[in-house]
């Protein structure tokens, strides 16, 4: 059957068998960020974001349970729509999203293959919610499973690029200054409760270790991006299911 999709904000025509899943169309035209991962909607990394017109905000649904059929008409992003010019899922173009940016830049990616969705996932939370919470941010991303990460890293890209968007950015845990302690001021003057008894006034003082001087280097020590996060952060063909040479019969 032919269909009609618009995918990223290209118009798509495709044939396509009847009960051809949106998953597999997808990957086929080239959008090899929408992960092929457990075939029956548990792991999440095939997520795209589905919305009746351009204008509306998508929601994130699982292409392996959706028929091409289905979503006949509608408009899908998957993550190449993501950031600057794109290049029909095969290769995106910098600038990232700030949720890519953010991705990228707090260490949220290990293997990747979950990036992809969590970015959308996100997106779809941002896009009706620019101002989550932490628990907001772990309910939108907890449809997609993540062997690698434990979620610390990507919850807190999210509430990056989230404070980014909204032209507030927080600081990173690293920016954050604690409160100096005043070790000279003098201890408040407190009463003791029965008249007449001596008080007894104590300050127990941390005890701070400070660092040797230590020589200054390059790298060692130092926070570095993940040399394939910005690739992965994309969605580009990074797996051995991602490598597809077009026109190759086999
Ligand atoms: Fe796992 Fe679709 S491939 S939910
Ligand atoms: Fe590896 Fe999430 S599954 S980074």
């Amino acid at each position: 059957m032919k269909l009609s999709l618009n995918v990223n904000g290209d118009p798509l025509e495709i044939e396509a068998k009847v009960n051809a899943r949106l998953l597999d169309v997808l990957r086929r035209e080239g959008y090899f960020g929408v992960k092929h991962g457990c075939d029956d909607g548990t792991c999440g990394a095939c997520a795209v974001l589905i919305a009746p017109d351009a204008n509306s905000p998508g929601k994130v649904v699982n292409s392996c349970m959706l028929l091409a059929a289905q979503v006949e008409g509608m408009f899908i992003t998957t993550i190449e729509g993501l950031g600057g010019v794109q290049q029909h899922g095969w290769k995106g173009t910098e600038p990232l999203h700030a949720l890519q940016q953010a991705f990228v830049e707090t260490g949220a990616i290990q293997c990747g293959y979950c990036t992809p969705a969590q970015i959308l996932a996100a997106k779809a939370l941002l896009d009706r919610e620019p101002n989550p919470t932490e628990a907001q941010v772990r309910d939108a991303l907890a449809g997609v499973l993540c062997r690698c990460t434990g979620y610390v890293k990507p919850v807190e890209a999210v509430l990056e690029a989230a404070s980014i968007l909204r032209g507030d950015r927080r600081p990173l845990a690293g920016d954050l200054s604690l409160p100096a302690f005043d070790f000279q001021s003098p201890i408040p003057n407190i009463q003791s409760p029965n008249e007449g008894e001596p008080l007894i006034q104590t300050r127990v003082l941390p005890k701070l270790v400070v660092t040797p001087a230590q020589t200054e280097t390059h790298i060692v020590g130092k926070p570095e991006v993940k040399v394939d996060a910005v690739k992965l952060a994309q969605g580009k063909p990074a797996f051995t299911d991602d490598i597809e040479l077009r026109g190759m019969l086999h």
